[in-house]
Order: structure tokens, then C-alpha cells, then sequence
């Protein structure tokens, strides 16, 4: 064990993409645990974009100097409660830091199903994967052979919106991505039919034709010119699944796409958005579903770990800039790839 516990604090807001100057790490000594709490040692940690939200002087947002929340699995080390012992392995919210004195209450113990590796609990058994079931299952209420375009297809939501989908019966499956080597990818290993690359032209030229007749799903992680081209491409009774704007995060003077509000109407679309905690007695559900399909190999993962806590705001950055495919997990030097 480590003597110093690494704390990350954010210390000025950003207009427009963050860089490394916005936070810093602070060292203080490994706190002892109180009577009726106990000492975690954080294993791995979960950056989203939601931090990037939570980085604006926003309601609920990050206070400046002060430790950040995050998903976090770590393993107890000591423990004054009964509830809690050595050796546990938990999940909390009190991410960015390689050490917390926790409550049993503040804490959620995982299942560890056999066979599953660690980060699939952040990833896509974790608030990711549960996103995009809630998507396809609560949202889209997706029915066998309809077909689907997702937005930012190759990140952790994207890549597990697709692999559900395929698992649930969808019909023409398309994507988009940054890169050619992302929507390689994401044809050749995750099950998407065609994807583009954003960057290529016109989102409403590029949908066309991967999708000429349309599609039935839109779950939107990028809002702006994808949203409005796929309003004009949705079928009649199409939904629009809306569940991020990462467009827009780092972009804050860029315009809000245009579309034609009448498509609305004339199709008879549905536009609904959600937030993700608001979902949480489906968790049980998403473990259902995909830990037969992990243990079989039907699931694969797809992840980006970064090893090293103290690389970790350099893996949240370049998360919001598309290095990442798949979900970006940061882990602690001393956890050895898993092997099942
Ligand atoms: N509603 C909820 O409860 C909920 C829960 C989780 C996540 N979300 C949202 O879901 C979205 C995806 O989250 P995630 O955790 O899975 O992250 P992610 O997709 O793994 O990472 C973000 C990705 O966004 C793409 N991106 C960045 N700037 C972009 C731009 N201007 N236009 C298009 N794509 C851009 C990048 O990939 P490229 O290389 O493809 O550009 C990057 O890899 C985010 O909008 C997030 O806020 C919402």
C-alpha cells in the first residue's frame, strides 16, 4: 500500500474543452477510518461526460478545491464495522481519489458473477450499460427488426447501445463515430451494419446512405447536426432517444441544430429524454440480461483502461476528445489485466 493517498480537486471552470491546468492533485496522508466506517482503496475509476457538465458552474456541479464524485470499485483495507470487512470490494461515488473512508450506507456491494471481469461493473453492467438498455428497453421500447441509428456509436454507451441491440433483435443497425478505425471497429467486432464518420460531409447525406429508407430508432448521444438529420430520416412513429449533447459540452457559443418541427407532427415521432438515476430499479434487470450473454461470449467488452491513477485526468480529456473506444476505465497500477 501506498503511504500518500491522491486527491483530485478542480481549481478553474473552463469555456470550452478543459485542459490539465483546470485540476490538480493534492497528497495528504492515508485518512484512518472512524468507529462505524471503514478505509477503501480505490481499484478503478469510471470519467464520464457528465463531469464535463458538472465542471460549469452548474447546479450540483464540481466546487472548486474541493474532491470530485465519481464511480469508483475499490477494496476495503481496514474497517471499524462489522458491516464491512477486509477485503470487501465495493462501489461508491467517491471517485478521482485513490483513497475514502466510507459508511456501509454510502457504499453498494457488487454480485461479482463468475467470469465477469472487474470493470465490467463500470462499464457495461455499470451506469453505462445501463443507459443504453434503459434506452433501447424503457425509451425506444425497441421491437424486433426495427432499425436503428446510434450517435457517438464507438463510446461506452454507443458500443453497449449496439451490442444490446443486436441481442434484442433490432434490424439495420447504424452508427456514427469520429475515425475510419472506430467505425471498423465497430462494423467488424460490435455488430453495427455500416457507420460513418462524422467528420466525412453533411450528417443528413452520410445518414442516407447508410440508412436509404430510413430508420424506426434515433438514440442520440451528440445531439446537433446528427439529431437534426435524423429527425428528417425517422420513420412515421420513429423515436427520438435523446440521452446526451456532447456537441455541445465543449462547444458552448456553437448554434442548436435546425429541423423541420412539422416532421414532428406529419410522422407522428416521439422525442423523449431521461437521466439514467432516475433508472436505477432496472439494474437488476440489465444483470439478467447480460451476464448470461458475458459469460457466454455473446457480450464482449469494449473498453479503453488507462492504468494509473495519476494519469486519470488525462484519461477523462482525452475521453472528451474521442481517444477513447468504448467506455474509458482508469485503473490502479497494481490490478493486473483479468483473465477469465
Ligand atoms: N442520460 C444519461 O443518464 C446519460 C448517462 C451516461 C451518458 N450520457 C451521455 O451519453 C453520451 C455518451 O457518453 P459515454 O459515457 O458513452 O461517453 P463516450 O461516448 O465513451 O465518450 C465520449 C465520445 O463522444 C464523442 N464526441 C466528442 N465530441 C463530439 C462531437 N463534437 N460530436 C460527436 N461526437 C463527439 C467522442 O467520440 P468520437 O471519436 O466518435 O467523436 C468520444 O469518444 C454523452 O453525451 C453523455 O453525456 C447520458
Amino acid at each position: 500500500m501506498n503511504d500518500t493517498a491522491l486527491t483530485v480537486h478542480q481549481i478553474a471552470r473552463p469555456h470550452g474543452f478543459p485542459t490539465a491546468e483546470h485540476f490538480t492533485f493534492i497528497e495528504s496522508t492515508i485518512p484512518d477510518p472512524a468507529a462505524g466506517s471503514a478505509l477503501v482503496e480505490n481499484l478503478y475509476w469510471s470519467v464520464d461526460p457528465y463531469h464535463r457538465e458538472m465542471m460549469d458552474d452548474v447546479p450540483g456541479g464540481f466546487a472548486l478545491g474541493a474532491p470530485l464524485e465519481g464511480r469508483t470499485i475499490g477494496r476495503v483495507i481496514a474497517s471499524r464495522t462489522p458491516r464491512l470487512a477486509e477485503g470487501d470490494i465495493v462501489f461508491h461515488r467517491q471517485g478521482w481519489r485513490t483513497h475514502m473512508v466510507v459508511t456501509p450506507e454510502e457504499i453498494r456491494r457488487l454480485p461479482l458473477f463468475d467470469g465477469v471481469p472487474p470493470t465490467a461493473y463500470l462499464s457495461v453492467l455499470g451506469g453505462t450499460g445501463l443507459t443504453a438498455y434503459v434506452a433501447l428497453t424503457r425509451i425506444a421500447r425497441l421491437q424486433e427488426g426495427e432499425d436503428l441509428f446510434v450517435s457517438a456509436a464507438a463510446g461506452g454507451v454507443g458500443t453497449a447501445t449496439g451490442r444490446f441491440a443486436r441481442l434484442l433483435g433490432a434490424g439495420l443497425l447504424v452508427g456514427s463515430a469520429g475515425s475510419a478505425a472506430k467505425a471498423d471497429h465497430l462494423t467488424r467486432e460490435v455488430g453495427y451494419d455500416a457507420v460513418f464518420d462524422y467528420h466525412d460531409g453533411s450528417a443528413a447525406d452520410l445518414l442516407g446512405k447508410v440508412a436509404p429508407d430510413g430508420i424506426d430508432v434515433f438514440v442520440d448521444n451528440v445531439g446537433g447536426e446528427q439529431l437534426a438529420a435524423a429527425v428528417g430520416a425517422l420513420r412515421e412513429f420513429g423515436r427520438i432517444v435523446r440521452i446526451g449533447t456532447i456537441s455541445q459540452y465543449n462547444t458552448p457559443d456553437v448554434s442548436l441544430p435546425r429541423f423541420d418541427h412539422a416532421d414532428i407532427v406529419e410522422k407522428s415521432l416521439r422525442m423523449e429524454g431521461f437521466l439514467v438515476g432516475n433508472y436505477r430499479e432496472v439494474q437488476e434487470e440489465l444483470h439478467e440480461f447480460a451476464v448470461p450473454h458475458l459469460q457466454s461470449g455473446r457480450l464482449a467488452l469494449d473498453e479503453t483502461v488507462v492504468d494509473g491513477f495519476d494519469h486519470i485526468v488525462d484519461a477523462f480529456l482525452g475521453m472528451l476528445r474521442g481517444r477513447n473506444t468504448g467506455k474509458t476505465i482508469v485503473r490502479d497500477q497494481t490490478q493486473a489485466p483479468y483473465v477469465s
